[in-house]
């Protein structure tokens, strides 16, 4: 039996409920802390997953020795400070997405972080998932051929009552920051750093950015065209397009799935299965996270900090040619 890892939970959100959930699907973690603003908060989220140790603030969380790593559910302004302050007290972190703000501050996390050689990763779950790997698999195998399009589109119209961080700039809201992110990262899985990179916004009233269009260009002769949207639902699906064939995740293409569906010709459809467990699907980089500590990894094998260093530069660029700014933007 591989040591148990004992996790901390920093903000008591939404995806921090779904993250402890399906923490109970892996073996040898157990969720023993979390912080909040608030006791009441702390409190109500120890309850509801049987969580021993309720801490009032970030602060106390971090300070708690039994903690071995830290898994950070707050809005995207505040990735950057909550995440030094657990590095600074020698707290492992999983960092929810984006990152950071910006390029620099992922800088000044990572460098921190490999001064003070503890383990720090971005959240991207979706490069644990079964169908991402199998995705890679297939298009690695040359299934479709040479790599040419890539289509990919993440919308969908916020219902009653709309979360605050998603319109709040203050908050690092928008949909580049919170949901065109996915459609980024997926097209630099596929085809590697853009050689240009086009990008136009509409704003909502508060300024951020309610939908977004990027195409990225490659000198092989390669594009991908990305669509973000907070007007309407969109299918959420990405294709990738091969001079011998095309593959498609289908909705929602960022979550686990059970199906590939691969075209090798226009009319012809097959399914490519893949085995999905239950629950959200955050287990499997939980479980990696795990491994990673268990062997006393500083950076994760599978999402490095350059991955997480292209990607945010990357989305520093789209944000700078779009016009989509924050406070705290360096360029
Ligand atoms: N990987 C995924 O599939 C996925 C899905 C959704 C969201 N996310 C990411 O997860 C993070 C959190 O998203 P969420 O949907 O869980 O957000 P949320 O429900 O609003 O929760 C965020 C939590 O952060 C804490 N917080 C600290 N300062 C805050 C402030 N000024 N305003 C609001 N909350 C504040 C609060 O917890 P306390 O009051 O307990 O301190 C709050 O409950 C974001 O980075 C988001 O992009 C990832």
């Amino acid at each position: 039996m591989s040591k148990v890892i004992r996790w901390g939970i920093l903000g008591c959100g939404r995806i921090a409920g779904k993250f402890s959930s399906d923490l109970k699907l892996v073996s040898d973690a157990e969720l023993i802390a979390v912080g909040s603003r608030s006791q009441e908060s702390a409190d109500n989220f120890a309850d509801e997953f049987n969580v021993k140790y309720r801490h009032a603030s970030y602060a106390s969380l971090v300070e708690n020795p039994e903690v071995d790593v830290i898994y950070i559910a707050t809005p995207h302004n505040l990735h950057y400070e909550n995440t030094l302050l657990c590095l600074n007290n020698n707290k492992a972190v999983l960092c929810e997405k984006p990152f950071a703000m910006n390029w620099k501050q992922s800088k000044e996390m990572i460098d921190l972080a490999r001064q003070k050689n503890v383990f720090l990763m971005e959240a991207l779950w979706t490069k644990f998932h079964p169908h991402y790997i199998k995705t890679m698999e297939v298009l690695k195998a040359g299934a479709i051929g040479d790599i040419k399009s890539v289509l990919i589109n993440f919308g969908f119209k916020p219902t009653e009552p709309i979360p605050k961080r998603l319109f709040d700039a203050q908050l690092g809201g928008g949909t580049m920051m919170d949901i065109g992110i996915y459609n980024v990262f997926m097209a630099l899985s596929v085809l590697g750093k853009p050689d240009e990179i086009f990008a136009h916004m509409i704003a909502a009233p508060t300024g951020v950015d309610e939908q977004c269009s990027v195409i990225f260009k490659y000198k092989t002769g390669a594009m991908a065209s990305m669509f973000s949207t907070f007007s309407v639902n969109l299918a959420t699906e990405a294709e990738i397009c091969g001079t011998e064939g095309r593959l498609k995740l289908t909705s929602r293409f960022y979550e686990p799935s059970t199906i590939l569906e691969l075209y090798p010709s226009i009319n012809v459809k097959e399914i490519i299965p893949v085995h999905k467990e239950d629950g959200f699907g955050y287990q499997y980089e939980a479980r990696h996270v795990n491994y990673c500590l268990q062997n006393n990894l500083t950076e994760s094998p599978i999402v490095s900090h350059d991955d997480t260093l292209l990607l945010m530069e990357t989305l520093d660029t789209i944000r700078a040619v779009a016009g989509i700014k924050y406070e705290t933007d360096n360029f």
